[in-house]
């Protein structure tokens, strides 16, 4: 019998100091300082953590390891040659230098190398300012290129957007772009051509390129620019404003780039902020233009006498407040209605419905984004009790299964996309998609079902069946969650497999094979698109 009584399991923290998690932290050793660190983290991760910094070049947090540039190079003890420290994995009791005499002088050749086609033109350079090569010349007090860049002779070939300028002469072939294409949305437009002087990056599969700019925005140098706007300002004249893009419900965070003038130049972003984590559609990178169009209504107009007249803010504000005022007084505030914009952020449409609300006490409000997704709002409410999504969005990049029902996210929500992929990085998750449409993500599918138009449920529902039959149902949950469960059950009597088959066309061995997949998954995301919510059943 311990102190705590007969039979009372001792809580970890009780035996263990550590905090929870921290018991299988690693002990290791950079430049003298004990710091510790998981795992699976490598020296430089372990490193950055603990706020030491090590210099890198093709190094990206977001994409799988590149290794291609050997600037990051760390000594081991025991080690007879440097490592490159974002390649190698810690170990207990590791002892690490990361500013030797060595390591100093490696790095700086290898930084020496990777300008022999570089001709630095920073002067001139679109990236001056924020270029990841020009921070490390610096940084080395490399003041010129040893070895002068010769002439390359490259064919002169587009990239896979005509929204994206590529600058051979200035590329350090450290191949983020390559990696980024492939792992954020999986395009694979790119690719290294030829070797030695003259390799360079191509864009070999031009057809697959989505113009989303995630080459771009990791090219750690100038070499790739984007065409959105003939002018251009330096990083030090540009204003960044930081907002929310009006395109869709993904809600990505994003930076205007405006001159002086306020003339958006460019769109960026920050660093991994946002649900998009610094990813962007071709919507929010560069079809922003349009806030540039002289036809854009920059202020207010009041109709005078039949006429629309442009007036301040101050003027066109009281004019609605006195209108609205006179009509709630005289007809009252169910006369008035109001219907928000669907390219609203949720705070706005959550003030403007407080207001309509509040102020105005009237319940008539609607929303544009009604048109397109109410069926799907309503009838997630009606079963589930949330007008939408039941998880935040990241929650995807866990699953181990993903079932796609008639959606293309590739093409609709490329944001989210890439979170489904993540899952398939990260998880090695089971893909199935369900569509009559051949969509990019049949490409990644392990099953792909194609049902006829509008027999969706026709082979939910004996899917359902299936899986109610083979045991696949939590009966606490059901017990404690849900009502009418027995009516479901004997509601799915007429969907056998050979029925769905006659509905759907899909056939029995395949509906049992979706089911095996998703009995087996631990962790399930459900995605489902237009293709059910826009069709008759
Ligand atoms: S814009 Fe996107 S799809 Fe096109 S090459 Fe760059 S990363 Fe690939
Ligand atoms: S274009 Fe940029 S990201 Fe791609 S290899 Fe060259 S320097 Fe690296
Ligand atoms: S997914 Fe594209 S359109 Fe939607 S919010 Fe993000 S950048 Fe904008
Ligand atoms: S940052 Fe490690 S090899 Fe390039």
């Amino acid at each position: 019998m311990d102190k705590h009584g007969e039979g009372r399991s001792i809580p970890d923290e009780e035996t263990n100091p550590l905090p929870r998690g921290l018991e299988s932290m690693l002990k290791l050793t950079i430049d003298g300082k004990e710091v510790s660190a998981r795992p699976e983290q490598t020296i430089l991760e372990a490193a950055r953590q603990n706020g030491i910094d090590i210099p890198t070049l093709c190094y990206h947090e977001k994409l799988s390891l590149i290794k291609s540039c050997r600037i990051c190079l760390v000594e081991v003890e025991g080690a007879e040659m440097p490592v490159a420290s974002c390649a190698t994995p810690i170990v207990d009791g590791m002892v690490v230098r990361t500013r030797t005499e060595r390591v100093e002088r490696m790095r700086r050749e290898a930084l020496r190398l990777l300008l022999v086609n570089h001709p630095l033109d920073c002067p001139v350079c679109d990236a001056g300012g924020e270029c990841h090569l020009q921070n490390r010349v610096y940084e080395f007090g490399i003041e010129r290129n040893e070895f002068p860049p010769e002439k390359r002779d490259i064919p002169a070939s587009p990239y896979g957007t005509p929204l994206i300028r590529q600058w051979f002469d200035r590329c350090v072939m450290c191949l983020r772009c390559v990696h980024a294409c492939i792992d954020v949305p999986g395009a694979d437009v790119l690719d290294v051509v030829e070797r030695g002087f003259p390799a360079h990056i191509e864009a070999v599969r031009k057809d697959n390129c989505i113009s989303c700019g995630e080459c771009l925005r990791v090219c750690p140098v100038g070499a790739l620019t984007e065409t959105l706007s003939p002018e251009k300002g330096r990083t030090w004249q540009l204003t960044r404003t930081q907002t929310t893009c009006p395109f869709c419900g993904c809600g990505c965070q994003l930076e205007l780039n405006s001159l002086g003038d306020k003339k958006v130049v460019k769109v960026t972003t920050k660093g991994e902020s946002g649900v998009n984590r610094g990813s962007l559609c071709v919507k929010g990178r560069f079809g922003i233009d349009w806030v540039n169009h002289p036809d854009r209504l920059k202020k207010p107009l009041v109709r005078k006498e039949g006429v629309l007249v442009e007036t301040s803010w101050d003027e066109a504000l009281d004019f609605v407040v006195t209108r609205l005022r006179q009509l709630k007084e005289k007809f009252g505030p169910q006369t008035i209605g109001g219907i928000a914009s669907a390219r609203a952020t949720n705070e706005e449409s959550y003030l403007f419905q407080k207001w309509m609300r509040a102020c105005i006490g009237t319940n008539n409000i609607d929303s544009a984004a009604d048109l397109a997704s109410g069926a799907a709002i309503r009838g997630m409410n009606a079963c589930l009790g949330v007008p939408g999504m039941t998880h935040p969005m990241d929650h995807v990049e866990e699953a181990d299964l993903l079932l796609v029902i008639g959606a293309d996210p590739y093409d609709d929500n490329l944001i989210f996309s890439n979170k489904m992929r993540l899952a398939i990085r990260r998880n090695n998750a089971k893909v199935v998609v369900v569509d009559p449409r051949q969509t990019q993500w049949e490409k990644w599918a392990d099953l792909w079902l194609r049902p006829l138009p509008g027999s969706d449920r026709a082979w939910i529902n004996g899917l359902s069946r299936l899986l109610i039959e083979g045991g696949s149902v939590r009966k606490d949950f059901i017990e404690e969650k849900t009502e009418g469960f027995d009516s479901f059950r004997a509601s799915l009597e007429r969907f056998s497999t050979e029925f769905v088959r006659e509905v759907s066309g899909i056939t029995p061995s395949d509906l049992e094979k979706l089911a095996r997949l998703y009995k087996r998954a631990g962790r399930r995301a459900i995605i489902f698109g237009s293709g059910v919510m826009q069709n008759l059943h």
